[in-house]
């Protein structure tokens, strides 16, 4: 089952709880929060609190992308927040199988994140550890960049690396997804499909969901 989950990176931060409503109401499947610390990636966006402040809006997953150094320190503030997925870049935590048990341990659904130049190997020794593992399509830290094509080859080294393992691992993509992004992703092997620009500027968001997910 393909999964959209539209970032509120993209959406109007004076108006979050509206933006959430409407996300839900839309037909989204999770709400993708863009955690950002201003270290592992240029730009602040909000922690826990924000999280724990749209929740009132909305009872579909909100799925935390923590862009941030050490997430570790972070995990129980989301678990109280009421987030359900949290993922963790695998480049800005030296004990990332102990962070993943941590998530786990606090009741939430657990992942790792690559950057699109960190190699697919990087989450080899963790996938039975893993509910879904984020590729980035685009540098992290800003919304509306385009799409890097090469992640596509990465999505199915991904894919064969998981159907190998035998575990149910979801695989997300995340950055410049689009219509015609998000068919390439999902011929791939993609079920999770991350989009902000895309959703927040379109004349009929609930459609260009559809769209992203193929249903249209
Ligand atoms: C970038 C974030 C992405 C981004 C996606 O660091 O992780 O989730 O907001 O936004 P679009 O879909 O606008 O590329
Ligand atoms: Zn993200």
């Amino acid at each position: 089952m393909i999964k959209v989950a539209p970032s509120i990176l993209s959406a109007d931060f004076a108006n979050m709880g509206e933006a959430v409503r409407k996300t839900q109401e839309w037909g989204a499947d999770y709400i993708h929060l863009d955690v950002m610390d201003g270290n592992f990636v240029p730009q602040i966006t909000f922690g826990a609190m924000m999280c724990k402040a749209i929740r009132k809006y909305t009872n579909i997953p909100i799925d935390a992308h923590l862009m941030v150094n050490d997430p570790r320190k972070y995990i129980e503030q989301f678990a109280d927040a009421g987030a359900d997925i949290v993922t963790v870049h695998t480049e800005a935590d030296k004990h990332i199988h102990g962070t993943l048990q941590k998530i786990k341990q606090c009741g939430m659904k657990a992942g790792v994140v690559l950057n699109p130049a960190t190699p697919i190997s990087a989450c080899e020794c963790v996938i039975e550890d893993c509910d879904m593992i984020l590729l980035m399509s685009v540098n992290p830290g800003f919304g509306g960049q385009k799409f890097i094509p090469g992640v596509v080859k990465k999505i199915q080294q991904l894919k064969n690396m998981i159907d190998k393992s035998g575990c149910s691992v979801d695989i997300e993509i995340d950055g410049g997804i689009n219509p015609e992004t998000a068919k390439l992703c999902i011929e791939a092997g993609a079920n999770v499909l991350v989009a902000g620009n895309s959703v927040f500027t379109a004349q009929d968001p609930a459609r260009m969901i559809k769209l992203i997910r193929g249903a249209e």
